[in-house]
């Protein structure tokens, strides 16, 4: 195993900051099995947000170019977390030096890049994984042991939806959140996390129908500066047009089910609610990202006239919380930044050589990355053609591969 791992994090924005305190976070969970973890430089070509970031988290310096990053001797792992549109130039950068690359969600905002990104994995001694937070969070990954140990049983039909409202505002500043392609606006930023959990749970899709997308704001007015994640920030009246998705819609067919999606960051009242209830052929389960810390079960067993969902406080005895939290009691709660440290220590664990068996289930692969927005790129297409039938052609599959 390595003597030491030196961390570094490329991006301080929203995402950025969760990834900067998830590497100081992910030795103290579970027992001390890691090498030492050398928190070494934040990223960013903000020098005022990477050094905010970097005096925050306790980094030791900050650089203001990627491919100083990627010449620094005393750095082996690195977090990608910008813009999807950057993703290509600075992981394949990354990876020709030699880094251990945890890339964001989606994987690029075009399809091709997200290929010549995947080869570049490939030929890469180094490791590169895509993070797909949702898996590390306790009550999903609960629930997917009830489908997998037949306790739920076997899916009959899942039903999700990811309502944001970061975007609701027509005052809302422009940001690359609203320039790319069809598809590239709520559906991969946030439909990304709702797809990979319905196949996580379920199975891989292989028919898309239905496909909606939608924008109902046309125009945003530029920020009179920088702008993090969501941020509300002062704006010019100069506008530039919306080029993206607010809203998409769509059906899927599973192996075994079917499933309705919506996502939206235009839904006033939902900053940040994931919420599914998977049917099954032995009762039912629902999840909200709003209430983390529990799921709501229903079994069909006992008495008929009882019937109904009950409520489980989610603590030791289910996933990530036994002998992984600080305080690992029932009811101390979890939260989508506990999620980033696991998938920290997960990504960190792989990389100093823990063996699989001893280690959490792996990071994604950037094979699953390119699944994810092949899929995706299924609703774009079966959205322009009116809703018709996509398939979906993909050798590589998210249930195959992602432990529980
Ligand atoms: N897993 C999750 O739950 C989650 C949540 C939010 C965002 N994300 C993903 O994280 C990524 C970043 O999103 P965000 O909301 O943090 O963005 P953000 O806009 O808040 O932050 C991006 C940061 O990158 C910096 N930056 C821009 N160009 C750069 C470059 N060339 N080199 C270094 N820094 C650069 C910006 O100055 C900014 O500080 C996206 O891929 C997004 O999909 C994931």
């Amino acid at each position: 195993m390595s003597k030491s791992l030196g961390v570094a994090v490329i991006g301080a924005g929203m995402a950025g900051r969760a990834h900067a305190a998830a590497y100081r976070v992910a030795s103290t969970l579970y027992s001390p099995t890691l090498p030492e973890i050398r928190l070494v430089s934040i990223g960013d070509v903000n020098p005022e947000f990477g050094a905010l970031a970097a005096k925050r988290f306790g980094y030791e310096r900050t650089d203001s170019s990627w491919q100083a990053i990627a010449a620094a001797d005393d750095i082996d792992v690195v977090s990608v977390v910008i813009a999807n549109s950057l993703h290509r130039e600075v992981v394949e950068g990354l990876l020709a030096a030699g880094k251990h690359v945890l890339c964001e969600k989606p994987l690029s905002d075009s399809i091709e890049d997200a290929y010549a990104m995947a080869e570049a994995a490939e030929r890469a001694e180094s490791i590169a994984r895509v993070g797909f937070t949702f898996r590390r969070t306790p009550g999903i990954a609960y629930i997917r042991q009830l489908i997998q140990d037949g306790t739920l049983g076997e899916v009959l039909h899942f039903s999700g939806r990811y309502w944001t409202d970061y975007a609701s505002s027509p005052t809302a500043p422009m940001s690359w959140r609203f320039k790319g392609g069809a598809g590239t606006g709520a559906l991969a930023d946030v439909g990304s996390h709702l797809a990979y959990v319905a196949e996580f749970l379920c199975g891989d899709i292989q028919e898309i129908s239905g496909g909606r997308l939608s924008t109902v704001i046309t125009e945003r007015p530029l920020p009179l500066g920088a702008v993090l994640g969501h941020d509300h920030a002062a704006v010019s009246d100069t506008f530039e047009p919306v080029e993206n998705d607010d809203y998409a819609a769509f059906s899927a067919k599973f192996e075994h089910g079917v499933g309705g999606f919506e996502v939206s960051r235009v839904a006033p009242g939902h900053a940040n609610s994931l919420i599914f209830e998977v049917f099954c052929e032995n009762g039912a389960a629902r999840f909200d990202q709003r209430r983390p810390a529990e799921i709501e079960l229903f079994l069909k067993t006992g008495e008929g006239t009882q019937n109904g969902y009950r409520q489980v406080i989610l603590g030791p005895e289910h996933p990530y919380i036994g002998g992984g939290l600080a305080m690992d009691a029932p009811s101390v709660g979890f939260g989508q930044n506990d999620a980033f440290a696991y998938q920290a220590r997960s990504f960190l664990e792989e990389v100093a050589g823990v063996p699989e068996a001893e280690a959490l289930p792996r990071c994604a692969t950037f094979a699953e990355g390119i699944h994810n927005m092949e899929l995706l790129g299924a609703v774009a297409e079966s959205a322009a053609a009116g809703g018709a039938t996509v398939t979906i052609d993909s050798s590589t599959t998210i249930s195959a591969k992602a432990g529980s």
